[in-house]
C-alpha cells in the first residue's frame, strides 16, 4: 500500500540498536531521570517503574512520590534518590517520566503540565498522567524535546473522547493520526503494541502474552522505556527496544519454569538480567 510504513521489531534490530557502554562512561553518561510517580493508593506501580529503570541501565534515578509513602518506598529501592513533590527542581536532568499510580487529582494535572512545559529534556507520560493531556494539546504540539505517550487502550480513547471499541478497531489509523497531530511517539499498547514515530512511521511489536494482561506490567514498561530513552541516540530505536524487551521478559518466563497465571510484576524486573544477557 502506497505511502504505508509499517516494520515489524525483531531480535536482530535490537541487537543492532542497543546503545554499548563506553568502557570510559560515568552515570552521568547514561541519564539523570526524575520519574514522577505512585500515591498513597498506587504506591506499587512507582516501585516497579523505579526498579525496571534501575535494571535498564539508568545511570542515576531520582523519584518523587508523596511524603507520606516515601520511607516505606525508599526501603525498597537502596539505589534511587528522592526529591519531595513540594520541591520539584528539573535543572541538571535529562529526562522526566510521570504517570504510574500517580492519581487523577488536579494537583497532578498541574505536575504533568509542568513536565511538558520543561520542554529542554525528553519526556515519559503514562497511566493517570495521560489523564489530563487532552486539555494539553497546545503543550504537547509545541514542545521541543521528545515526547513519549504510552496508553492503554482505554486511556488513548479517554485521550480521543471516543470509545474502547473505536480504538481497538482501528489501532494503526488512530495511532497514527494521534501522533502526527501532536508531534509525539505513541505506544498503543496490549497484544501487539504498535509504536508511532511524530513523522506517522510505525513498529509493531510481536514480543509478550497473556502474562502481561495484570496490574503493574504497564509500569514495568515505563521503567525500561525511561531507562532507554536516556541512552540511546535515537527515540524510536528505545521505544521499540523498551517494548520488545518487556514483552520478551514475559515470553521467556513462561518458557522456563512459569505459567502465564503466576508472572508478576516484580518477575518481570527481576528477569531483565537473564533476558538482557542474551540481547546485549
Ligand atoms: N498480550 C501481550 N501483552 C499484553 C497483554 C496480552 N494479552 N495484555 C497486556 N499486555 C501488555 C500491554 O501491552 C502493556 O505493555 O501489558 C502491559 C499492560 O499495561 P497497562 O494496561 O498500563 O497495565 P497496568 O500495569 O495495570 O497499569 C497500571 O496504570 O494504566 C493505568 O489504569 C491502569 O492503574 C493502572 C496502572
Ligand atoms: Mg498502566
Amino acid at each position: 500500500q502506497a505511502g504505508v510504513r509499517r516494520k515489524v521489531w525483531r531480535e536482530e534490530d535490537v541487537r543492532c540498536t542497543l546503545p554499548h557502554r563506553d568502557p570510559f562512561s560515568h552515570k552521568g553518561s547514561h541519564g539523570k531521570g526524575l520519574l514522577i510517580a505512585g500515591s498513597e493508593q498506587m504506591s506499587g506501580a512507582a516501585f516497579f517503574s523505579a526498579r525496571a529503570a534501575l535494571r535498564s541501565g539508568i545511570g542515576l534515578l531520582s523519584l518523587s512520590v508523596p511524603d507520606e509513602v516515601r520511607p516505606t518506598i525508599a526501603s525498597h529501592l537502596p539505589e534511587t534518590m528522592f526529591m519531595p513533590r513540594s520541591a520539584l527542581d528539573f535543572q541538571g536532568l535529562s529526562g522526566i517520566a510521570i504517570g504510574p499510580g500517580l492519581g487523577r487529582e488536579p494537583e497532578q494535572a498541574d505536575l504533568v503540565r509542568r513536565v511538558l512545559e520543561y520542554d529542554s529534556v525528553p519526556c515519559v507520560i503514562d497511566a493517570d498522567g495521560i489523564y489530563y493531556l487532552s486539555g494539553m494539546t497546545e503543550l504537547l504540539r509545541k514542545r521541543k524535546s521528545p515526547i513519549v505517550l504510552t496508553p492503554h487502550p482505554g486511556e488513548m480513547a479517554h485521550l480521543l473522547g471516543t470509545s474502547v471499541s473505536e480504538v481497538e478497531k482501528s489501532r494503526f489509523d488512530v495511532s497514527k493520526q494521534f501522533a502526527e497531530k501532536f508531534g509525539v511517539y505513541l505506544v498503543l499498547k496490549g497484544r501487539n503494541t504498535i509504536i508511532t514515530a511524530p513523522d506517522g512511521g510505525q513498529v509493531v511489536n510481536t514480543t509478550g502474552n497473556a502474562a502481561l494482561a495484570k496490574g503493574g506490567s504497564g509500569d514495568v514498561l515505563t521503567g525500561i522505556l525511561f531507562a532507554f530513552l536516556l541512552q540511546h541516540g535515537r527515540t524510536l530505536d528505545a521505544v521499540c527496544n523498551a517494548v520488545y524487551l518487556h514483552g520478551a521478559l514475559a515470553d521467556d518466563l513462561v518458557k522456563t519454569g512459569h505459567s502465564q497465571l503466576d508472572v508478576l510484576a516484580t518477575d518481570l524486573i527481576e528477569h531483565i538480567p537473564p533476558v538482557l544477557h542474551h540481547l546485549y
